[in-house]
């Protein structure tokens, strides 16, 4: 039997208890245990980020549009990125639970005991901002998607080093710009306290990964699974752009480039890539996956073009 690999469906789709399910009343109690902030998250479609943070300001399909459409845009932004955040920390709960038992010594199990409470935690927090029948459709997010494979799918090592290492590590900036950027009190402080665990998975992942010796065929496998996740980061802003067209009704592939453009993806992309090879640098083995995601382009973000291209 393997140590290092348990594969079991990552079931992101359970169902909800019913409002008034007993269970519901201790879990309500448990979490009160553990954390004292309770944000209210009681307005769940609103506008949480202003248009700046989307980089919609510089768009002028955008500016144009009547105030009611540009309010909506904003609004199914918002929804987008509450939702995204919704399932990663679900799939941080899964995850933890998956490194308790994979774990190979006394205090790493702890430990990560210890993350998927931080990562329950983190879940009920935004899923006060989140409506869960609007969000079941999220789980067909081509990144959830991924994430979901990769979850269930990879073994130990490559865990550490994709959710830990490159994923957590990214999701301390990422929470970090939505935290500067939202104007909820409420939502700023859930952001802020989950970018203080996140920073404690992601050193935790560092240790862990760098104190393993890697074979020529698991580097192989690392660089396999990053150009596919990279590949996501590199198609620029699509889904903003997807709102734009929803509201504001079909768009040729020229007005699409138009859009990117104005966005200046090519450069925003180039930021985030930037970070990601941070990452990279900052773990073992930092050379050769560095090398080989170079030579396979997956540093490369897409013009406003081939952004348009892929734009469905
Ligand atoms: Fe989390
Ligand atoms: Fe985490």
């Amino acid at each position: 039997m393997s140590s290092d690999k348990i594969q079991i469906e990552t079931r992101l789709d359970l169902p909800d208890l019913g409002s008034g399910h007993d269970l519901r009343r201790i879990l309500s109690s448990a979490l009160k245990s553990h954390t004292a902030l309770q944000p209210a998250g009681e307005s769940l479609l609103q506008a949480f980020w202003p248009a700046a943070h989307f980089n919609l300001d510089r768009v002028a399909v955008y500016r144009d549009a009547p105030e009611e459409e540009r309010e909506l845009i904003l609004k199914e932004c918002s929804c987008d990125t509450l939702e995204e955040a919704y399932y990663i920390e679900k799939c941080g709960i899964y995850f933890a639970s998956k490194m308790c038992l994979l774990s190979e010594s006394v205090q790493e199990r702890m430990l990560y005991s210890l993350f998927g409470a931080d990562e329950t935690v983190h879940f009920s927090w935004i899923s006060r901002y989140v409506s869960t029948e609007a969000a079941a459709d999220f789980i067909h997010n081509p990144f959830i998607e991924l994430l979901d494979d990769l979850l269930r799918d990879q073994d130990k090592i490559t865990l550490t080093y994709v959710i830990q290492v490159i994923l957590e590590g990214w999701g301390i900036s990422h929470y970090r710009a939505l935290s500067k950027d939202c104007n909820d009190a409420g939502l700023v402080e859930v952001f802020d306290h989950i970018i203080k665990d996140e920073a404690r998975h992601h050193s935790s992942g560092l240790v862990l990964f760098n104190e393993r010796r890697l074979s020529h065929d698991q580097i192989e496998s690392l660089v396999e699974v990053l150009s596919r996740l990279f590949l996501m980061v590199r198609v620029g802003p699509q889904s903003i752009v997807s709102k734009v067209e929803r509201v504001r009704g079909h768009l040729s592939r020229a007005q699409k480039i138009k859009i990117f453009q104005e966005m200046e993806c090519e450069q925003e992309t180039a930021g985030k890539l930037q970070t990601l090879k941070s990452l990279i640098r900052s773990a073992g083995y930092a050379e050769p996956i560095f090398d080989a995601l170079d030579r396979a382009g997956a540093f490369k973000p897409f013009s406003a073009a081939e952004c348009a291209a892929v734009s469905v």
